[in-house]
């Protein structure tokens, strides 16, 4: 147990998302009347920070595109399978603690992928979606520029579709710059 100050109980506003650092992982911390949540500050869906969403009833709610989860489990209401873990917390002389322990065990198994002195910052979506595959791709070159790629952007082999590759039937050795290789065709 190592029991961790994140925040001031009096300087916690009721029902407002507040973030928090521990070690490498971002939190929410959400006072509820007298009660205390802290869970993963990152949404599940593509890793918005959790602290600029809304509480709404017993949920909190991502602010970029709705997701929700119960804020005394940190499990979705609309899909189970959703889920902020929840680590424990409480109040203790006007303080906010957790165990950075329990944080860190977590953090092992659950490398964070934010880059804070990098382009966007905390700000970064880490994995983008199916919908949207090249998130990956574009964030490589807000950082890289064209560093690591040269001035032409990606390259790859430019291969010659199979219809369009010369046939034993069509070769023709009489050419003069023929070799004996098929090969030799494709020098115009
Ligand atoms: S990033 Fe949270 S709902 Fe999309």
């Amino acid at each position: 147990m190592n029991k961790t100050t994140i925040l001031n109980w009096s300087e916690l506003e009721d029902r407002k998302p507040t973030y928090a650092l521990v070690g490498d992982v971002d939190l929410v911390v959400v006072r509820f009347d007298d009660s205390v949540s802290v869970l993963y500050g990152r949404c599940a869906h593509r890793g918005a920070l959790m602290s600029d969403g809304v509480v709404s009833g017993k949920n909190l709610i991502c602010g970029l595109h709705g997701w929700d989860y119960r804020l005394d489990s940190g499990i979705s209401e609309y899909n189970n399978n959703e889920i902020l873990p929840k680590f424990n917390a409480w109040v203790e002389d006007g303080k906010v603690l957790v165990d950075a322990d329990e944080i860190a065990d977590w953090a092992a198994s659950h490398p964070q992928p934010y880059n804070r002195d990098a382009y966007q910052g905390i700000y970064q979506d880490s994995h983008g979606t199916a919908d949207e595959p090249h998130v990956k791709w574009i964030r490589k070159l807000s950082n890289e520029g064209l560093r690591k790629v040269g001035h032409h952007g990606r390259a790859g082999a430019m291969g010659v579709p199979r219809d369009q590759l010369p046939r034993w039937e069509t070769c023709n050795s009489s050419w003069p710059s023929c070799t004996g290789c098929h090969c030799s065709m494709m020098r115009w």
